[in-house]
């Protein structure tokens, strides 16, 4: 049969109703698809009982407390924003191996949404996983290849109870659900993004400089590559964005030695994130973002374009 979004949200609504009752629930929305479209859902199923919170953690995207703020009022949705950028930049510091850094990521954000929720008295925490998330977070009989931020990321003596109603569903199938429910275009179409946001795309350990520079590199990649969708010049890739590694390389700025970062641009095609093919951008694209990046963040000297398929890469470097 095929999928029917309406018939979803129903039983969503319906679903989210008998498991939260009359207690009160939290949901985190962090600008994806995803969170968007579960907030909008628990928004229709206990509008008086949900807080919507969007937790800063110094590693979003750029203007992304605004954009996302945005989008939730026009569905009727009053967000929270907290700044928690000062305890996540803390807490990971000197935190290098990724299953470490998601596992700190995932314990930094319960621990946020408890702060909140013991202030809001609630007990329920909402969120928007969906079917690919706990099947890499090692689900079912699957070996684990990272633990996304919202399943394997969360720490076992959480004090909230988890609410997940769209855990069956495949990024497209999101997307038809946030469609229907009226969500603006630049969500319901918005390329997905990872719960631990930039922090899986800072290769290494993270700091508020590295954040600052990928934020900028990624928002160029993003801007260039819409562009250049946009124009006909390209079709839209799945998903796409910058990195940042860990070393420096030696370049030139006027006459003088530089040692600078390497930032990695990622474009890929995809349908559910499963699997991808690198996308082939034209060289003139490639060459624009390169330009920008090296000319617009001073403490980059050198842009790589990532072709690797998945498998074996991931989507993430992390
Ligand atoms: P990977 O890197 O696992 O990414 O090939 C597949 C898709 O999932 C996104 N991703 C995440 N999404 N929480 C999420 O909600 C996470 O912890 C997470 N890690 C990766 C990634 O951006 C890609 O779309």
């Amino acid at each position: 049969m095929p999928f029917s979004p309406k018939k979803f949200i129903d039983s969503a609504v319906l679903h989210i109703r008998t498991t939260v009752g009359k207690e009160k629930a939290i949901i985190a929305v962090s600008g994806g698809v995803d969170s968007m479209a579960a907030a909008a859902i628990a928004h229709l199923a206990i509008p008086k009982q949900l807080t919507c919170v969007f937790v800063d953690t110094g590693l979003m995207r750029k203007n992304e407390a605004k954009t996302v703020s945005a989008a939730a009022e026009k569905v009727g949705i009053s967000l929270k924003v907290i700044d928690a950028s000062d305890t996540f930049f803390s807490s990971l510091a000197g935190i290098t191996d990724p299953e470490e850094k998601r596992k700190a990521i995932g314990r930094l954000f319960i621990e946020t949404f408890e702060k909140a929720a013991k202030k809001e008295g609630v007990s329920f925490l909402i969120q928007g996983t969906i079917a690919p998330d706990w099947i890499e977070s090692g689900g079912g009989s699957r070996d684990k290849i990272k633990s996304h931020h919202n399943v394997g990321g969360l720490p076992e003596k959480m004090h909230l109870k988890l609410c997940e109603p769209m855990r069956d569903l495949y990024k497209h199938e999101v997307r038809m659900v946030a469609r229907e429910l009226d969500l603006p275009e630049e969500i319901s179409e918005r390329q997905p993004f990872p719960g631990p946001g930039l922090a899986v795309r800072i290769v290494g350990e993270i700091t508020r400089k590295k954040a600052e520079i990928v934020r900028g590199a990624c928002a160029i990649a993003e801007e260039e590559i819409e562009k250049a969708a946009k124009e006909g010049k390209i079709e839209k890739p799945w998903q796409y964005f910058a990195a940042l590694l860990p070393t420096k390389t030696v370049g030139v700025r006027g006459d003088e030695r530089a040692y600078q970062y390497i930032v990695v641009v990622r474009a890929v095609r995809s349908l559910d994130g499963m699997t991808v093919n690198f996308s082939h951008l034209p060289p003139e694209l490639l060459q624009k973002i390169s330009t920008r990046i090296t000319n617009e963040i001073r403490e980059v000297g050198r842009v790589l374009y990532d072709i690797t398929n998945k498998p074996p890469a991931t989507v993430e470097m992390e």
